[in-house]
Formats: C-alpha cells, sequence, structure tokens
C-alpha cells in the first residue's frame, strides 16, 4: 500500500500562509477580548518603593492594573535547565525586587490597545536603585564556574612541542532573536479551565509551567501553538508574561491578549550572551594540528547558570589529540541569556575556525587542504565511531562547485573588476545530532479522514512539510482527509522542539505508527485482497477505523524518558550515544568584496555544503540553508546589541537599529546537500539542518575578509572601521 513519492513536497502551508489565512496565536480573538500592556521596570537593579497606579485606572476602558500585590501565590516556574519551566527562574511581578532593566513591574488591562498603551504611560514608579553590571567588563562582573568542558591528552605538552603555534582571543557581542512574530499571550478561562495561545517551541512546558506557577491541575491547563512566525530558541520555554496574562484574565473575568512590544524584547526574553574566546592552536611541521585549548568567558545573568559548552563542537571538527576547553561565566545584570539558533556552535565556530585559518597561514598551508588535512575519522573526545561523518566531502564538493582553485594562496593578492579587493574564505561547521522522545497517534478512518497528532512545533522550518511527506510516502490514504495536529499537549505529549531535533524526532516515530498501522491493518485484511486505497479498503472490510500509537527514542534512552516527556521536561539525546557519536556537518565558501575608499564589505556569493543524513524535502531543506547563510551574513557583518553602561540594556532595541541583512545585502547563495541517510542514528537517517546551516558562515567571512585584506578581524560584527 505505497504512497506517492512526495521528496519534492510544496510546504503544506504555503498555500494558507500567502492567503493570509493562517492563524498565528496573537491572530486568535475570543469574544469580548481584553487587551494587555505592561509597564516596564526603567530601573536595572533594585527595588520598587512605590507603585501609583491612580491615574492609569481612572482612564476610561480601563478595566485593571495589575501589580506584585495582586499576584500573592503566585509562585515562578523555575528554570528550564534545572527541572523547571521557565526561560529564567525569574518570574517578574511576584515581589518588589527587580532584577533586570525592563522587566514588568505592572501589567494594564484594557478594552483596547490604544487605551492600554496610554495607561501604562501613567503608571509612575519610585525605586531604591543599586549597583548593577552592564556588561561582562564593567565592575561587579563576577564569575560563575562551569563543569569542566573537554580534556583529551596533554595541550598544554603539545602544545609546547608545536612548530607552529597562534594564541588568539575574539570576541563575540550579544545579539538577541528577532523573529518576525513578536511574543505575545492570549488567555481565556472556561469553566475553570484555562485556555492558553502562544507562539511556543515547547507547548509542554507552557501547560506544565503555567500549572506551577499558577497551583493548578495540569490537566485544566490548555496550551495551542500550531505555528509559529519564527522561533531561533527565543520562544523555547515558558516567558515572563504569560502567568502574568493568565492571572490578568482571571481578574477581569475575559480573555485577555498581550503582544510584547519588539522594544520590551530585547530586554524581557532570552538573547544570545556576549562572549571571548581565546584560542591557543600548535600544528607539526608536516601541518597537522596537534593541540588546541580554548578558554572561553560567556556573559551570563545572575540568576541561573545558562552553560557555554563551545569546546565540545571545536573538539569534534578535527582530529586533535590533545585538546583542552574550559569555559566560565561572567554574571551581568540582566535577564538570563539562553539559546539563540546554533547558540554554542556558531560563536565557537567563528573563533575556532578563524583560528584554524590563522594557523594554516602561519604553517604556510592552503586553507582549504589544511582542513582536509586534519580530518577525524573517529571522535577526538570519546574515541567512538562517528554515525556517519561527510565533512570532507562538504568541503571537496563545496571548493570544486566554488571554484577554489582559482584561489591566489597571498592575501591582498586577487582583485575584482572593478578594482575592489577581492577575498576568498573557507569555514567549516558541525551541530549535535539529537533526537527528543515523541509519542504518535494515527488515526485512518473509513470515512476518508486521517489524524495523525505527535509532538512537534512548527516555526516555518517545515515540520508539518516533513510529517505530511513521511505519511504519505507510505500510506495510500486521501491527502484533503488528512489532519496533523502539533503543539497542542492534549492532542500528544510535546517535546521542545529546538536543538536542530524536530525532524529526526517526529519522522521516525511517523514511520513507527505507520509500521504500527500496516500490521493492524494486514491483520484485519487477512488472506483477502482488497483495492482501492486504504479509507476504500476500511469501508469494504467494515472497520470505521484503526488507531495505533508509536513511540520513539534516541538510541540508548531508557523508558522512563517517557516521563520526562508526559512532564514536558526536556529529554532530548545526543550527540554521545552509548555505541557512536553523531553530528551534521557544513562547509561554507564565500567571497567578499571590500571596496578600496568607503572599505564597504560585500559578499557577492556563498557555496555551502551540508551533511544532515536524510533531506526529507528539498524545498524546506534549500530555506532553512538560505536562513542560516543569510543569518551568519548578518552576525558577521551587521549584528550586536549596543548596550548602554550607564542604565543597563540595549540602546538599539528595534529593528530600524539592531542592524540585520537586507534584500541588497545578499548575493548569490547556492546549497548543495550530500543527502547519505545516517540510519545508525535514526531509521529514517534524519541527523538535523536548521542550526548547522548558520555555524562557520562567519569564520568563512572573517577568513574571506583577512584574504582580501590582510587584516584579521577579531570582533564581531566586522566594521568598516576595522578596515580603515
Ligand atoms: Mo534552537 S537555539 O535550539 O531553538
Amino acid at each position: 500500500m505505497s504512497g506517492t513519492n512526495v521528496a519534492n513536497l510544496p510546504r503544506v502551508d504555503a498555500r494558507e500562509k500567502v492567503l493570509g489565512a493562517t492563524r498565528f496565536a496573537a491572530d486568535v480573538a475570543p469574544n469580548r477580548i481584553a487587551h494587555a500592556m505592561t509597564v516596564p521596570s526603567s530601573l536595572p537593579k533594585g527595588r520598587l518603593i512605590s507603585i501609583d497606579t491612580a491615574a492609569a485606572r481612572a482612564l476610561p476602558g480601563v478595566l485593571a492594573v495589575l501589580t506584585h500585590s495582586d499576584l500573592t501565590g503566585v509562585k515562578s516556574a523555575g528554570y528550564l535547565a534545572d527541572g523547571g519551566y521557565g526561560f529564567q527562574s525569574h518570574q517578574p511581578m511576584l515581589s518588589d525586587r527587580i532584577v533586570h532593566r525592563g522587566e514588568a513591574i505592572a501589567l494594564v488591562v484594557a478594552e483596547s490597545l490604544p487605551i492600554a498603551i496610554h495607561a501604562a504611560s501613567l503608571v509612575v514608579a519610585t525605586y531604591e536603585a543599586e549597583p548593577f553590571t552592564a556588561m561582562m567588563d564593567s565592575p561587579g562582573a563576577d564569575v560563575q564556574a562551569f563543569p569542566s568542558g573537554v580534556s583529551i591528552g596533554d595541550a598544554g605538552a603539545a602544545l609546547a612541542g608545536a612548530a607552529y603555534t597562534i594564541d588568539a582571543e575574539y570576541f563575540h557581542p550579544a545579539q538577541h532573536q528577532n523573529p518576525m512574530e513578536l511574543i505575545s499571550t492570549t488567555a481565556e478561562w472556561r469553566n475553570g479551565d484555562l485556555f492558553i495561545y502562544e507562539g511556543t517551541q515547547n507547548s509542554g512546558s507552557l501547560k506544565f509551567g503555567v500549572a506551577r506557577a499558577l497551583g493548578m491541575e495540569p490537566s485544566r491547563v490548555h496550551v495551542s501553538s500550531p505555528y509559529l512566525g519564527g522561533g531561533f530558541g527565543q520562544k523555547n520555554s515558558l516567558q515572563s508574561q504569560t502567568v502574568l496574562v493568565a492571572s490578568a484574565a482571571l481578574a477581569v473575568g475575559r480573555a485577555v491578549k498581550l503582544v510584547v512590544p519588539r522594544a520590551q524584547l530585547f530586554h524581557t526574553a532570552s538573547f544570545r550572551p556576549a562572549s571571548r574566546h581565546r584560542i591557543r592552536l600548535g600544528a607539526d611541521a608536516d601541518g597537522r594540528i596537534v593541540a588546541a585549548h580554548y578558554s572561553a568567558d560567556q556573559q551570563n545573568g545572575r540568576q541561573d547558570a545558562f552553560n557555554a559548552p563551545f569546546g565540545e563542537i571545536a573538539a569534534r571538527l578535527y582530529a586533535i589529540a590533545d585538546f583542552t576547553a574550559e569555559a566560565r561565566g561572567i554574571r551581568t545584570d540582566t535577564q538570563s541569556p539562553g539559546f539563540m539558533r546554533a547558540p554554542f556552535e556558531h560563536p565557537a565556530a567563528f573563533a575556532f575556525e578563524s583560528a584554524v585559518d590563522e594557523l594554516a597561514y602561519a604553517a604556510g598551508r592552503d586553507p582549504l587542504a589544511f582542513r582536509l588535512a586534519n580530518d577525524a575519522v573517529s571522535d577526538p573526545v570519546t574515541g567512538r565511531p562517528f554515525s556517519s561523518r561527510h565533512l570532507a566531502g562538504c568541503l571537496q564538493i563545496g571548493a570544486e562547485r566554488f571554484g577554489w582553485e582559482a584561489r591566489q594562496p597571498e592575501p591582498r593578492s586577487m582583485r575584482a573588476p572593478d578594482g575592489t579587493q577581492l577575498g576568498l574564505g573557507v569555514a567549516c561547521g558541525a551541530y549535535k545530532a539529537s533526537i527528543s522522545p515523541a509519542i504518535a497517534r494515527l488515526r485512518v478512518g473509513a470515512n476518508g479522514t486521517t489524524r495523525l497528532s505527535l509532538s512537534g512545533h512548527e516555526m516555518g522550518q517545515g515540520i508539518r512539510t516533513a510529517i505530511t511527506a513521511a505519511l504519505l510516502s507510505r500510506l495510500d490514504i486521501d491527502p484533503d482527509g488528512l489532519s496533523v495536529t502539533i503543539g497542542d499537549p492534549d492532542a500528544a505529549p510535546q517535546h521542545v522542539t529546538a536543538g536542530s531535533w524536530g525532524t529526526a524526532s517526529a519522522v521516525p516515530v511517523v514511520d513507527l505508527a505507520v509500521d504500527r498501522f500496516l500490521a493492524a491493518f494486514d491483520e484485519l485484511r487477512g488472506e483477502s485482497t482488497v483495492g482501492g486505497n486504504l479509507h476504500q479498503a476500511l469501508q469494504r472490510l467494515r472497520r470505521p477505523y484503526i488507531e495505533v500509537e508509536a513511540r520513539h527514542r534516541a538510541p540508548g534512552q531508557p523508558e522512563v524518558i517517557f516521563d520526562r516527556l508526559r512532564q514536558g521536561l526536556p529529554g532530548a539525546g545526543g550527540p554521545d550515544y552509548p555505541d557512536f557519536v553523531s553530528f551534521s556537518y557544513i562547509a561554507h565558501f564565500v567571497e567578499v568584496h571590500v571596496e578600496a575608499v568607503t572599505r564597504r564589505i560585500r559578499v557577492p556569493r556563498v557555496m555551502s555544503v551540508v551533511d544532515c543524513g536524510t533531506v526529507m524535502n528539498r524545498r524546506t531543506a534549500r530555506s532553512q540553508m538560505l536562513g542560516g547563510v543569510v543569518w551568519g551574513i548578518g552576525a558577521a557583518l551587521r549584528e550586536a546589541a549596543e548596550i548602554d553602561p550607564r542604565y543597563g540594556g540595549a540602546l538599539n532595541n528595534d529593528l530600524a537599529e539592531y542592524l540585520v541583512p537586507v534584500n541588497a545585502d545578499i548575493g548569490d547563495i547556492q546549497v548543495e546537500f550530500i543527502d547519505q541517510p545516517d540510519t545508525r542514528l535514526n531509521r529514517s537517517g534524519v541527523k538535523g539542518l536548521g542550526e548547522v546551516a548558520m555555524v562557520g558562515v562567519a569564520a568563512a567571512i572573517a577568513n574571506a575578509v583577512f584574504h582580501a585584506t590582510g587584516i584579521r578581524v577579531r570582533d564581531l560584527p566586522i566594521r568598516i572601521e576595522h578596515l580603515l
């Protein structure tokens, strides 16, 4: 009973999106909805002395103004990495404490959004200020120890004996995700049950986190997140405003919606923290990298321990026998930083792949040949085999398509026809191949319908399309009767969709459910032959439907991992599995032009080749790749939070001043897929693509800028003034 060829299935939600029919969370508008606006703290740290809400309350149309005195009994849902559900452990408005600039001190609810905004501006607070730390190098930044990173061999001794060494420090600024869809919550109470509509990568954490915060039975909290307009890690857990909006809805007895303004998100949602990377590398006379010492400092908040495992991917890129990596947190007074697309891998690859380039020049080697000569055949950290690794293939295919051969090795030796300096750079990337536990329910009906419910969140990456393709490729069902429910913990337990494990978790569990279904169908059919599609066959066999359930988890994980899934807790496995280690790999080739007088940097072309295991869908995969490369260009040349040391917080907290690439900044981007299934990792052979796509892009650009100009820029973003 085989289905259609769906390897190039158009996005299943494309038409709806183009028509504007897709309902994102903030599009949901229950009857008599009221609108909320937060009042942000203008103080970075200290205590609220008074808060005067009288003028706000007196404004016609205002329904309520909540402050911390209205939220007695509400608790923090805890920190994601610490057994809790929130992006940080600090829940604003539970006391008079202020721990970061911009946190909510009051929530206004009104008949309309303009009234809510106006009323919020009328709330007057007085504060008792405390000294605060704005940046990593500000007074009061203290050190937080992290568990040791990587320790193999004796890096110190190997460095001392190396023929060529480099010792350099790289800086990566704080950056902020800016998904098109703002963070929002719409909450409604019906008969004592709470309904939350919020675009989240982790509807399970919302369900259980809100229940914990409000002291409710989780079964009475219902969360729906069928579509996100971008997640990127910022929406990976319970946000600050969710319980506030739920409390407000209870207080006013109506549905309440809050869309957090973009300017506030810079101070209320997680972000990529600043980091400093000192890298010492050594190579022998034959051009083999023999030693690496990688020590990093990463900005943190005061509340939580957001770890900094930069060395974990750096140690997997090459066969380096002696490798030490260590990292520390540097605590500042901000909201807790967190995961942002390739959270450790992108900064690590910028630093490490810049350093490898510097070492290649120091050793007099071609940067491409140098990388190929140092390829690893087994995992240097654990000694285990890789489940699959085609990094050399990525480099070779990329070099050929890009035309690396035409590169003249000397920096400053190439010019574009118009006289601008031309540079060609290469860099590699890797990203762990993880799998989260998943449960799928599949029901095929004689009435022409098919219902599939499973864990997953559609952020625009195309997971609905991958799921649909997996089902249609094996079952002869009516596609028009198919409904796929994801992002709904009441339909199937929901795990956070992040870490590039979405497809590698969803597709195998769908495959398993199909196996179960076909086994049940064969048993029902017995010896009889029935024609037609599965719905017609069920009709003839007089069976209204067949329903099956399947579970899938990472290799080596125990059965109890499903308990974590059922409680909305993270439970993904990898990249270290009992018998192997799994990563996706990528190679990027970049051409830059640097204008002689203005020193403006352009990126006319990029060639990226990825090894992500099976490519489930070429359209969505290509789109992921383009997005990753564009983001890498932004990270290399545009993005940075400009922190105000006097008051804390980002000064450029809007899309006018927080610079990202625009169409005019993007040239020709070519992408290629190795497309070799990794069936040791999972039956579908999928390793993951979303994050590896951007890993290494910034280094390839920095390396190309060096080749063009002879100037090694070790601070991102690379600015005109670096090249004057
Ligand atoms: Mo991603 S930063 O793991 O959503």
